[in-house]
């Protein structure tokens, strides 16, 4: 349940993720009346900014493009319950003023309840300063609840997972803290639990016997532009594998929860995340993206340096050694610069082992995740007429065809609305954190020449599919095309 005399306050709110993610969730949950009535939104960076430039800001990425007279009133209101205080990451004085514009705006609620959601949407280099500040100066010590929600990068490997983890441990519990995995917030991953566990038929095929490989796919049409100096640190194994395909692969193989309750989930995700080895040199193909068609090659963006080996592309494939998933592939492929926008997981099945047909296709499964949400099942059928034989169909659950044009809710408001709620079902746990490290940490040292020279990924123009030796990658965990895969 919402508790009423709630403040979000947003730290970092002058920066990107704030502006392009968070302000529009939180525009976009207040427009539907889904926050507690009397919410107060705080924003809080170094900028100093007045109140004016703080709303344009705020509200530039909301979108209302046919300039519809009942948006613009809610972007009034909007602005209305939104104010800024600009102060620095590391002073108790700044934050003591940050804490004195809480109070102030609480003083005005009639009921002793205080309840105060900080989003750290901030550079990591300031994240353990104000995680410490915000419990020393603004933590509400009675009648009211003190949440943080939190963003990766949780740390680069295990070690420094580990130290962050611990630093914020010291001021702030399991239960205050929400890790913010925006896949987990995404319709179609919701979805998994529903697609396995409310369909007998799908829950029957769903292991080694029926299953020959799967792909999880991120593909983006767009290169770092300008964001290099952050993505040259990190690299595309921990912008999106780590995190968001491990993510989406836990709650796909997971065994069944024993309710719905976030820890029985997550238990469960952990488990499965636990059988898994850490990643194998010969089971990754890395790329890096080059110019082509009039669009620049990753070395070409100015804040990347002129002789960077770090991957823009990965495809590494998991093995999970338990009684179902054993010798089944899954391959997590992530690259950016591509040449479409798409996630989804490809689920293959295997031949069917009768003679009787010869050459036909393999059933799959595929789960669009984005864009445009649908899944649908490739299967074969009896083409019209007197003769038998079969051809591939597909049954297909395009959203918006089978749904109208219902409201599909973005990531980062599911998981606000979650965070008000308390709930930590679509939150990432510690010790989920700890295990999917421990799967790529080897790897990543390899990657940045801890063991000896740094591997060279291969190169793939702008705009391509990924580095050409992707068909034989797949190729070798029995992955087969067929019609339009
Ligand atoms: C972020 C990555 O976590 O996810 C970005 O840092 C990436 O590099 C983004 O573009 C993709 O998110 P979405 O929701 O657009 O698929």
């Amino acid at each position: 349940e919402l508790k009423e005399n709630t403040i979000i306050i947003v730290l970092g709110a002058s920066g990107d993720l704030a502006k392009k993610k968070t302000y529009p969730a939180l525009f976009g949950l207040y427009s539907q009346r889904l926050l507690p009535r009397d919410i107060k939104i705080v924003g809080y960076a170094r900028t100093k900014m007045d109140p004016e430039e703080y709303h344009k800001r705020i509200t530039s990425y909301i979108k209302n493009p046919d300039d519809k007279p009942e948006v613009k009133q809610k972007i009034e209101e909007f602005k209305a319950i939104s104010t800024y205080v600009s102060g620095a990451y590391d002073t108790d004085e700044a934050f003591e003023g940050l804490n004195g514009h809480l109070d102030e705006i609480e003083r005005k609620y009639q009921t002793k309840e205080r309840n105060r959601i900080f989003y750290l949407a901030l550079p990591p280099s300031v994240f353990i300063p104000v995680t410490e500040h915000l419990k020393r100066n603004c933590y509400v010590l009675r009648g009211g609840v003190n949440r943080i929600i939190i963003e990766k990068p949780f740390g680069k490997d295990l070690e420094s997972c580990r130290q962050l983890i611990g630093a914020v441990k010291q001021n702030w519990t399991e239960d205050e803290t929400f890790r913010i995995d925006h896949y987990l917030g995404k319709e179609m991953v919701k979805n998994m639990l529903v697609l396995r566990f409310a369909n007998v038929s799908m829950g029957a095929a769903w292991d080694k016997n029926h299953i020959s490989n799967v792909q999880i796919t991120f593909k983006e049409p767009f290169g770092t532009e300008g964001r290099g100096g952050y993505f040259d640190e990190f690299g595309i194994i921990r912008d999106i594998l780590q995190n968001h395909l491990l993510q989406v692969l836990s709650v796909l193989t997971m065994e069944r929860p024993v309710s719905f309750s976030a820890e029985d989930i997550r238990d469960e995700k952990v488990k499965v995340l636990r059988a898994i080895p850490p990643v194998e040199r010969s089971d990754t193909l890395l790329g890096q993206y080059v110019g082509a068609d009039g669009k620049p090659g990753y070395l070409d963006d100015e804040t990347v340096p002129r002789d960077s080996v770090c991957p823009t592309f990965a495809a590494t494939t998991l093995w999970i050694n338990n009684p179902r998933w054993e010798g089944v592939p899954f391959i997590l492929k992530a690259g950016k610069a591509l040449n479409e926008a798409k996630v989804e997981i490809r689920i293959q099945f295997k031949d069917v082992t009768s003679g009787i047909f010869k050459d036909i296709s393999r059933n799959e499964l595929v789960i669009r995740i984005q864009p445009s949400e649908a899944v649908y099942l490739k299967l074969n059928a009896k083409t019209p007429g007197l003769y038998t034989r079969a051809v591939p169909v597909d049954m297909d659950l395009t959203y918006k065809r089978r749904f109208g044009e219902v409201h599909i809710p973005e990531a980062y408001e599911a998981l606000i609305l979650d965070a008000l709620k308390g709930d930590h079902s679509n939150f990432v746990r510690d010790d989920e954190l700890d295990v999917a490290w421990k799967i790529f940490t080897p790897i990543l040292h390899w990657i940045e020449g801890r063991s000896g020279p740094r591997p060279r990924p291969v190169e793939y123009p702008y705009g391509s599919r990924g580095p050409a030796e992707l068909t034989s990658f797949v190729a070798k965990y029995g992955f087969r095309r067929s019609e339009e895969s």
